[in-house]
């Protein structure tokens, strides 16, 4: 977008894809996969609204192109989405994530950032076949997918991290704190093996 790059210019939206820019590209070239970032980081961390990533879903699609999300940031585009298009305020930050992955083929996420933990992401896909293609690619750089690269509780820190980050980490909540804790207290109390569960050797200790 060229108003994104005219740091002086107000726009509510200046991570948005320049689709008629894409639309060229593709008509000449055939990527395996377009990425959009939410937050777009090459624009100074600036959000997409859904009518963006709509019209570039139509385009990948007319194109045979999947659109990927690169989901770092998913839960800050998603809170600045609700909060500068009027048509999704009335919505949940979570139904507003909703809405863009549900116009993706898959995602990245390093959960660094919109994860809240201090390491560890995960590739979601929709298409098991293509899942089932990258696990066995991966056994090269990152091992069987039995060797645990993420242990459970990184796996349920994530899981946490998710919530808390589409429900209050953003919303400047005066009881924030009480709500995450309010949560752990819960999952003890419910599954205090965590939420994966024992591993098997362990199972019959807990
Ligand atoms: C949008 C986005 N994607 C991917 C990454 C890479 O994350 P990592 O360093 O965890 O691989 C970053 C890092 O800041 C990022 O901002």
């Amino acid at each position: 977008m060229a108003v994104a790059l005219d740091t002086s210019a107000a726009a509510p939206f200046k991570g948005d894809l320049d689709v008629a820019g894409l639309e060229d590209f593709l008509d000449v070239r055939r990527p395996p996969l377009v990425l959009m970032t939410l937050t777009s980081n090459s624009t100074g961390g600036q959000p997409a609204s859904l009518e963006n990533m709509k019209a570039v879903h139509r385009l990948c699609a007319a194109h045979g192109v999947p659109l990927f999300i690169d989901a770092a940031r998913f839960a800050e585009n998603a809170w600045l989405a609700r909060e500068r298009d009027p048509r999704l305020a009335s919505l949940s930050p979570a139904a507003v994530a909703l809405a863009f992955f549900d116009l993706a083929d898959g995602c990245v996420m390093s959960a660094k950032k919109d994860g809240l933990v201090h390491m560890g992401g995960f590739i979601a896909l929709r298409d098991r076949a293509v899942a089932e293609r990258i696990r066995r690619s991966m056994v090269v750089t990152e091992g069987f997918p039995t060797y645990g690269g993420l242990a459970g509780r990184d796996l349920d820190a994530i899981a946490i991290g998710l919530t808390e980050v589409l429900t209050v980490a953003y919303g400047g909540s005066q009881v924030r704190d009480l709500v995450v804790y309010g949560f752990m207290i819960v999952i003890l109390l419910l599954r205090p093996q965590g939420l994966l569960g024992a591993r098997k050797a362990d199972a019959g200790r807990v």
